[in-house]
């Protein structure tokens, strides 16, 4: 597959089938994680697992769902995701550089999820607090960002901006996700 397939087919999921994840699917989507780029080599980050029905019904409380559907609070029982990573680091510590670690590392693994057919939804909307009980995270540990992890049941499409020019994603009728981008020339605006 082409590289700018995958990209965009690796769409923000928010609705799933909520069945196990393959064995092993967190480790491996971590280990992709694990050998992205981060400033200086330091590999400042750690990541924690929710994979067992427990965990998973912990953290699902503390995640906010998207905040342009305004009429829709997350998704029901049986359309929820099977698995969640934390993306964790020092308390207080490289607050840029981290910022910049996690995103690298975040959209490592939604690419990696999707060769997989798996979808995700990244959350910096979320609840600390409980994610911390959720998963007996360390006081020395800060969670940074979360990923939601499932079989995607979703079927999310990639078009331009709105008509009124706004970047609002919406859901129509269907159920099916529309995600405005804007055209390339909007944002490639200088070639020499
Ligand atoms: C840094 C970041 C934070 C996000 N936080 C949330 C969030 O808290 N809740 C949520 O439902 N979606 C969240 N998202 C998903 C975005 O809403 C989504 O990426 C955006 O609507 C574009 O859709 P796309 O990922 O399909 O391109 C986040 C995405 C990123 C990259």
């Amino acid at each position: 597959m082409d590289f700018l397939e995958l990209a965009t087919k690796a769409r923000t999921c928010r609705r799933f089938r909520e069945e196990s994840l393959p064995a092993g699917t967190l480790d491996w989507m971590v280990s992709c994680a694990r050998v992205a780029p981060c400033g200086g080599n330091a590999q400042a980050l750690r990541f924690a697992v929710a994979e067992s029905p427990e965990a998973c019904a912990a953290v699902f409380p503390a995640l906010k769902w998207a905040a342009m559907l305004a009429d829709w609070d997350g998704p029901e029982a049986g359309e929820r995701p099977s698995g969640y990573i934390v993306i964790m680091g020092e308390t207080g510590a490289r607050g840029r550089l981290n910022a910049i670690d996690m995103g690298i590392a975040a959209q490592t693994m939604q690419l990696a999820a999707s060769t997989r057919g798996l979808g995700c939804c990244i959350f910096l909307s979320f609840d600390p607090r409980l994610i911390r009980e959720a998963l007996g995270i360390p006081a020395e540990l800060e969670p940074l960002l979360v990923m939601a992890v499932g079989l995607e049941k979703e079927v999310r499409r990639v078009e331009g901006p709105n008509p009124d020019g706004s970047l609002n994603y919406w859901r129509d009728a269907e159920g099916v996700h529309h995600v405005p981008k804007r055209p390339l020339e909007e944002l490639l605006i200088i070639r020499r």
